[in-house]
């Protein structure tokens, strides 16, 4: 009765855009030239290649091939190497890629809103003033003004909502819908992509930003931070530690090359990643050099204080700019969606409509609270209300560690429990290119060793630093307590849940999981 559930992928080419669609998201367009930006252009990129070569590619192919082989989603595949702690591993990565879209859909919701905003031309008049944050009319330039405007207005809950039906509409009917939205919507972001390129290109000191981004710098290579922030970009942008990718690849016949599909989605997404890099550098360049640009200013403030310098089209420019991050964004989110659905479907034979519903009820709720727009600090010293600055917390936590940690368990797993030599052989059986030994060293120690001193050193700097993240100046009050209680609560209760979904022995198995072959 199992196979009957799984539903599969109408092409190659359906899987190559869903994975792809996965991949590049938010992450490409601001989160890169974000960190990029901070490590000075073309120091970061050097390690991030690096990066892409001994972590990425490797990690991707044992995600994909991990799902192929036992044909189910995280929890699934990893229980049938390792047992319960296996099972276990796979449902808590889960947990934390689903507290990420919580927020990256309240993220879209922003994006949505912002995007209105530029359509109807609001967004590039005269600054307003802010009634919740206690601000003139052209205190903040138009833009900034225009986003604390929306983020504390209680309307934005309908743009998130707007969001998630999208997602709920495109992953009601699993790889059909997805693959039918991604087939067009695919193409559509690589012209809008291009398009804004161009723009850049064109612009007086364009080519300068451009330059900036390309020019390797050596100095930097020896700050661990700069490594950290390669690593933990490689991960988020090639959609490792969700679950994701095994769950898109369960869904691929038998015989599917991982190797290429790998090397295929990898090169999509970072070759996305740089025109998308180029692009932003170049409006950087001509029109907003800012000292320093958290993704937050990047997406809300600067790019669109750039395009809103452009001689001619600013609206339209505007609009495509948050479309392109709404579309890029959602083929990221119902990945991450269909990647707990399948997850569930596999484990309790579920319909698919009960496992929408339930991820789906969990989603909202979250994102509605990270989307709350009671203003925390009318001073503006920090970020503003109450949902940003609990996303901002959760999001160094469960992005900055959560899929890093998970990384580790699963080389860990597939590593010594498989152990990577099987791996290998499943997977070049039915590769063109073949991997040889020096995979198995890769998986074994070179990449759990190099995460954990990834981890380690950031943890080190955090004692240094002497405060939980995000406890310092901005939590006060009434607050005060918030930020340890809401960490406390996340990592209990992902442990806890996880633990649960593991222990938890349904009457109807769908696929054998715990010490099963598949
Ligand atoms: N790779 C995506 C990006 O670069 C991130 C991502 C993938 C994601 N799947 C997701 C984020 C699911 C949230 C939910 O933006």
């Amino acid at each position: 009765m199992s196979r009957q559930l799984r539903s599969s992928w109408g092409s190659r080419l359906g899987f190559i855009l869903a994975a792809s669609g996965s991949a590049i998201g938010l992450g490409n367009i601001v989160f890169f030239s974000a960190r990029a930006y901070e490590y000075g252009g073309g120091a970061f990129y050097l390690p991030y290649l690096v990066a892409l070569a001994i972590v990425g590619l490797p990690v991707l192919i044992v995600e994909l091939g991990l799902g192929r082989a036992r044909g189910g989603a995280f929890p699934h595949a990893l229980g049938s190497i390792a047992g319960r702690a296996g099972e276990f591993q796979g449902w808590w990565a889960i947990l934390n890629a689903l507290t990420i879209t919580m927020y990256y859909i309240t993220l879209l919701g922003w994006v949505t809103g912002m995007g209105w905003r530029a359509l109807t031309g609001s967004l590039f008049e005269p600054s307003v003033a802010v009634d919740g944050f206690g601000l003139d009319a052209g205190a903040l330039p138009n833009p900034t003004a225009s986003f604390f405007d929306l983020i504390s207005d209680w309307g934005v809950l309908a743009a998130v909502l707007v969001v998630w039906t999208i997602n709920i509409v495109l992953v009601s009917r699993g790889t059909q819908g997805i693959e039918g939205a991604v087939r067009w919507l695919m193409p559509l972001l690589w012209v809008c992509m291009g398009g804004l390129a161009i723009i850049g290109f064109t612009l007086p000191a364009g080519t300068d930003g451009m330059w900036l981004l390309l020019t390797p710098q050596f100095d930097a290579i020896t700050s661990p931070v700069v490594w950290n922030g390669a690593f933990a970009q490689i991960f988020f942008t090639l959609s490792l530690g969700f679950g994701v990718m095994t769950a898109y690849a369960s869904y691929l016949p038998k015989r599917s090359d991982d190797v290429a599909n790998a090397a295929a989605v990898a090169g999509l997404n970072c070759l996305f990643e740089l025109v998308a890099g180029l692009a932003v550098f170049s409006l950087l360049a001509s029109f907003a050099l800012p000292p320093k640009a958290s993704t937050l200013a990047m997406m809300f403030f600067i790019v669109p204080a750039g395009i809103a310098e452009l001689p001619v089209g600013v609206p339209l420019i505007g609009c495509l700019f948050f479309t392109l991050l709404l579309v890029a964004g959602l083929t990221s989110s119902v990945s991450l969606l269909e990647a707990a659905i399948s997850a569930l479907i596999d484990k309790f034979a579920w319909s698919r409509r009960r496992a929408v519903m339930t991820v789906c009820a969990f989603g909202i709720t979250g994102s509605t609270l990270f989307a709350l727009p009671v203003v925390i600090d009318s001073q503006l010293s920090q970020t503003g209300t109450l949902g940003l600055t609990l996303l901002d917390f959760i999001d160094h936590y469960a992005n900055g560690y959560g899929l890093i940690l998970v990384g580790i368990g699963e080389c860990i797993i597939v590593g010594w429990f498989m152990p990577a030599a099987t791996l290998r052989k499943v997977v070049n059986e039915h590769s063109r290119l073949k991997l040889g030994p020096w995979f198995d060293v890769l998986i074994r120690w070179v990449i759990p060793a190099l995460l954990m001193v990834s981890v380690g050193s950031a943890i080190r700097e955090e004692l240094v630093r002497g405060t939980i993240y995000g406890t310092s100046d901005v939590w006060s009050g009434i607050y005060a307590w918030l930020p340890v209680v809401c960490l406390l609560v996340w990592f209990a209760g992902t442990m806890g849940f996880a633990g649960l979904l593991t222990l938890w022995r349904p009457r109807a198995a769908a696929l054998q999981s715990s010490g099963g072959e598949a």
